[in-house]
């Protein structure tokens, strides 16, 4: 990794092989070894966690199809060659952004996040004598959402695709039926779950000829290739209400789910406006509730504008200072408004507006951090795996689409007959009320389960344009730590002017709001976390890396496309032309 796949005679992978999780530190060594200029394409490209998958949007584009038929090519085949994260079972969002000449400059969205059944509500995470009950949160049947991303990829292909629908799923079945290549990657992520899938006999989906799949063996999977299959030839709708529903209503009879076949069949994928702000002169477009991530990146940006992180300087204790100030706030908002548009009201012209910014800023000072409260909150339990990735065409549409059953891997619990996963979203709804504050006022009602309720989300792809031309279209993984993520990767290209691989692979910071800790990837300077914590920040060095950002940048003047590709986790590719 990161492997680098150009269309034509000339075909050139850049494959360093190292293990499943590196440090940025790490990755800082291996952006050398890459040359930037190798990332370049001159008309289309295709960002994405793995090879397969980008070679299957930049194959639509190079048959003519656009941005938003090379993101559905590529998330049909992250579903059969990332089965962490890329999913039938899950949901995800859609950032669209038209050019000039195809009907824009503008941009829409497409909401496809799992729901909540109709037998949801807010205390259905509690167990015996009403205690919290973590495992039918996160690990059980009532742990699954009812999945959206056969409904959200089709909603977008039916107003914005241009191929036949038929043909974007054609390299995914090509790839579950013939099988591919695994990776190490793979291997190494998928050992440490074969033993939790349910029902046990699904743990066969991952095997070859009855023992764990190994690195370099090929890898086909019959039963996914039928469900592709099924849905290539009958549309999205045979998910909801064909035999593809009848087994998933199986699974969940067998195990106590409350997902029904009404459940299915009443989903419906969403077209929502895209938050929209302004940062120095760039528009930042992105995805609004029930995802949680534009609304707090743009709260967030608004408030640093009063700012010169630029100044201050990259990786500077009074930058890293005032991003975790701005982080702090816009994530207590997070969970005191957000949640699902449709069952809540939510003050979004408020949390967006320049005013707003101009006075939560008077609450930050640059000399000491504040204090988050109330103290006795706690965050329900993230999962930090999902997956993004970005496609632009050669008009210059661009698609960011951020894709996630929950946790890697989702609830563990498959589909049988259908050969895939179901997410554990259920798990970002919050506890339970009393288990939100015991002051009962912050992250509740917002975000509790409910009949057809989406769940907050953090997922944030994202756009960047400056005068109605695109500068940037990225996203991550990695839950809560989406959102900073993405900031991140927005500043360092917006203030510190990096490129888009530097503005990927520079250290990365996190802070919550609660706990009150700053949470820093190794590779900041030791003098610097001395000045955070002489502000008064707690400061933790986090080992484990913090996202996965997949991201296409656009040169202003030549239009040509630089692709940008985490190193963080193995085997991200980009591929075009
Ligand atoms: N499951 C991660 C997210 O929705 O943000």
């Amino acid at each position: 990794m990161p492997v680098l796949i150009r269309d034509g005679d000339k075909r050139r992978a850049l494959n360093c092989s190292l293990g499943f999780a590196i440090s940025s530190a790490f990755s800082a060594v291996l952006a050398a070894q890459v040359p930037v200029a190798s990332l370049v394409f001159e008309k289309y490209a295709v960002a994405s966690q793995t090879r397969e998958s980008s070679e299957a949007g930049a194959e639509a584009l190079s048959r003519g199809g656009n941005a938003v038929d090379a993101a559905i090519a590529a998330a049909f085949a992250l579903a059969v060659t990332y089965p962490q994260a890329g999913n039938l079972g899950g949901g995800g969002f859609m950032v669209i952004h038209f050019p000039r000449g195809a009907g824009g400059p503008r941009q829409t969205t497409i909401d496809f996040r799992e729901a909540a059944p109709a037998k949801a509500h807010a205390r259905m995470f509690l167990g015996e004598e009403g205690k919290y009950d973590a495992r039918r949160h996160h690990w059980s049947h009532l742990a699954v959402g009812v999945p959206g991303t056969a409904a959200g990829l089709g909603l977008a292909h039916a107003r914005y695709g241009k191929m036949a629908w038929k043909e974007l799923l054609a390299p995914a079945i090509r790839l579950a039926r013939d099988g591919f290549t695994a990776t190490r990657g793979l291997t190494a992520s998928l050992q440490p779950v074969l033993g939790q899938l349910q029902p046990p006999e699904a743990a066969r989906f991952f095997m070859k000829d009855g023992r764990p799949l190994q690195p370099g063996e090929v890898w086909a999977q019959p039963e996914l290739a039928a469900t592709l299959d099924r849905l290539a030839g009958s549309g999205p709708a045979e998910f909801y209400r064909g035999e593809t529903a009848r087994l998933l209503v199986r699974e969940m009879d067998r195990g106590g789910g409350w997902i029904t076949r009404e459940d299915l069949a009443g989903y419906q994928a969403v077209e929502r406006e895209a938050v929209r702000g302004t940062y120095r002169g760039w528009e930042v477009i992105s995805m609004g509730p029930p995802s949680s991530g534009g609304a707090a990146i743009i709260e967030m940006l608004n408030l640093l504008e009063g700012d010169d992180l630029a100044h201050a300087g990259w990786g500077s204790a009074a930058s890293i200072h005032l991003m975790a100030e701005a982080m702090r706030r816009a994530f207590a908002d997070r969970a005191r408004w957000l949640g699902d548009p449709d069952q809540n009201s939510i003050p979004l012209p408020d949390l967006l507006s320049k005013a707003y910014a101009a006075r939560l800023r008077q609450t930050i000072s640059e000399h000491a951090a504040s204090r988050s409260s109330p103290g006795s909150f706690e965050w329900p339990e993230e999962g930090r795996e999902t997956t993004h990735l970005s496609t632009v065409d050669g008009n210059g549409m661009a698609v960011a689409l951020t894709t996630t059953l929950e946790q890697p891997y989702g609830a563990r619990i498959a589909v049988p007959g259908a050969g895939f996963l179901l997410n554990n979203e259920m798990g970002d709804f919050n506890a339970a009320p009393e288990l939100t504050t015991r002051e009962g006022l912050i992250g509740t009602p917002p975000n509790l389960a409910a009949p057809r309720k989406r769940m907050l989300s953090s997922m944030s792809p994202t756009v960047i344009l400056k005068d109605g031309e695109l500068v940037a279209v990225l996203g991550s993984p990695g839950g809560r730590t989406i959102i900073n993520t993405v900031l991140g990767a927005v500043t360092n290209l917006l203030d510190h002017r990096m490129r888009i691989q530097e503005a990927i692979d520079a250290p990365r910071l996190h802070h919550q709001w609660l706990p009150d800790e700053l949470w820093l990837e190794r590779g900041f300077s030791p003098d610097t976390l001395r000045l955070l914590e002489a502000l008064g920040h707690t400061v933790k060095i986090h080992s484990i890396p913090q996202g996965s950002v997949m991201a296409i940048a656009r040169d202003p003047k030549t239009g040509r496309l630089e692709a940008g590709v985490d190193r963080r986790l193995p085997d991200g590719a980009a591929a075009g032309r």
